[in-house]
């Protein structure tokens, strides 16, 4: 069968299962068009996004500025790797710098490549400016965190299924409880080699995990006290998913300073990907201030694609579609509905333990074991009513739509949602 010609679910299932390797487990359904907060299947069912590529699509599908930089941009020039200059890299880079407010940028593609770079950062940065001895850098991170899936990364992540038989591991981390400033200090304290705190600001993956209100801004404060770098992975909340533009800093380019409902905190470094390209092609960041940045010299760190022409315009289009749309104020306003409209649902019910999140970025959490397929026959009742969605952990289900959703969209999601939950209750 020609692989252009019109495919039906059972055959497009089949394929993936028959020559892909089995490394997820898709909820079944085949997307074949996306456009705004919708998806279509190639049967042509209409679906609510509430997933967007697990927060890459916070501008919602194909954007249609976004579509066009990556069109323009890919008839004139494409790749030219770092060997040269080219000229769309430098305003890139100018443009996000001022945008998010550091001084420099180091692109990369995935989030995770982002994270390998904010340690291979930190740690040369420790050698070389705080002095810790050869080899000796620790760096602490949070209990059930998730930062990608590389070799260095899974070395410090505590999911069974993420790390068997992938070891050996890489060593330097320390791992303590999230949302436990006593727990920081004490691996802080008495250890002169620790250089950096790697935490998300809110837990996505692990199921959407709010720490308290001033969990970060204390944190750092206890970072600047030990001489410690406060890294703050935003790869899924960056870029207005949680109702500000960051999730640890306001710095909104918007008037409306109401969107902050937690104290700001600037790390010193700063991991973004997915949404910084609107979900188009694979973009990733590192940013921090010269001071830590100086360190990174010709040959210490690259990326064939880091930093192309290509990627340049989508995320400087991306970054201008959050700013002009209003996003991060969107996504405020619509989390706080969401969440008290279903609040009101879960107060009568059995099958809904609770909502929580921030924003944009919410989870609802199943009143059945972790173990139990409750969760994942939701979600494909939810599909059958048309909206996607798909359980972080167990029995936790995340909703994450694009950030473009009107308040008539989000009431009519918030209903089908009731919807399908009144037909799990006992
Ligand atoms: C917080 C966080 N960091 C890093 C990553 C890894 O990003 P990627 O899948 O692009 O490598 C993810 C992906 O879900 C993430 O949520």
């Amino acid at each position: 069968m020609a692989v252009l010609e019109q495919m039906t679910s059972q055959q497009a299932i089949e394929l993936e299962n028959k020559y892909g390797a089995h490394n997820y487990h898709p909820l079944p359904v085949v997307l074949t068009r996306g456009e705004g907060v919708y998806v279509w299947d190639v049967n042509g069912k209409k679906y609510y996004d509430f997933l967007s590529a697990y927060s890459a699509v916070n501008q919602g599908h194909c954007h249609p500025k976004i579509v066009n930089a990556l069109m323009n941009q890919s008839q004139t020039l494409t790749l030219t790797s770092r060997a040269f200059y080219n000229d769309m890299l430098g305003k890139y880079e100018k443009f996000a710098c001022e945008f998010f407010g550091f001084d420099k940028l180091l692109p990369m593609n995935t989030g995770a490549e982002a994270v390998e770079t904010a340690l291979k950062l930190c740690r040369k940065w420790a050698y070389e400016v705080k002095g810790i001895a050869e080899n000796k850098a620790e760096i602490i991170v949070c209990e059930n965190n998730f930062h990608g899936r590389t070799t260095t990364i899974i070395s410090f992540s505590n999911d069974p299924v993420a790390r068997e038989h992938f070891g050996p591991f890489t060593n330097g981390f320390i791992k303590i409880e999230y949302n436990n400033l006593q727990a920081l200090e004490a691996a802080l304290k008495n250890n002169q080699n620790v250089a950096g705190f790697l935490v998300e600001p809110i837990q996505g993956e692990a199921g959407v995990y709010v720490p308290s209100d001033d969990y970060l801004l204390k944190a750092k404060a206890l970072c600047e006290q030990y001489n410690v770098l406060f890294i703050a992975d935003e790869v899924q909340t960056g870029i207005a998913r949680t109702g500000r533009l960051l999730a640890t800093c306001g710095n909104c380019s918007c008037e409306n300073k109401n969107c902050s409902d937690t104290p700001e905190v600037k790390p010193d470094i700063l991991i973004l990907g997915k949404a910084i390209s609107g979900g188009v092609y694979p973009v990733s960041a590192v940013l921090a201030n010269d001071n830590i940045m100086k360190v990174i010299k010709p040959g210490n760190h690259g990326s064939t694609f880091g930093g192309n022409p290509v990627a340049a315009a989508v995320a400087i289009a991306a970054l201008e579609v959050v700013r002009d749309e209003n996003l991060a104020e969107n996504a405020f306003y619509l989390g706080n509905l969401f969440r008290s409209e279903l609040q009101k649902y879960i107060e009568t019910s059995s099958i809904t333990k609770l909502v929580r999140g921030k924003g944009l970025l919410n989870a609802i959490v199943i009143n059945d074991d972790e173990e139990s397929d409750t969760a994942w026959n939701i979600c494909l009742a939810l599909r059958d009513n048309g909206l996607l969605a798909k359980p972080t952990h167990g029995n936790i289900i995340r909703f994450a739509p694009p950030l473009v959703m009107t308040e008539e969209q989000l009431l009519d999601c918030v209903s089908i949602i009731i919807k399908t939950l009144k037909q799990f209750e006992k």
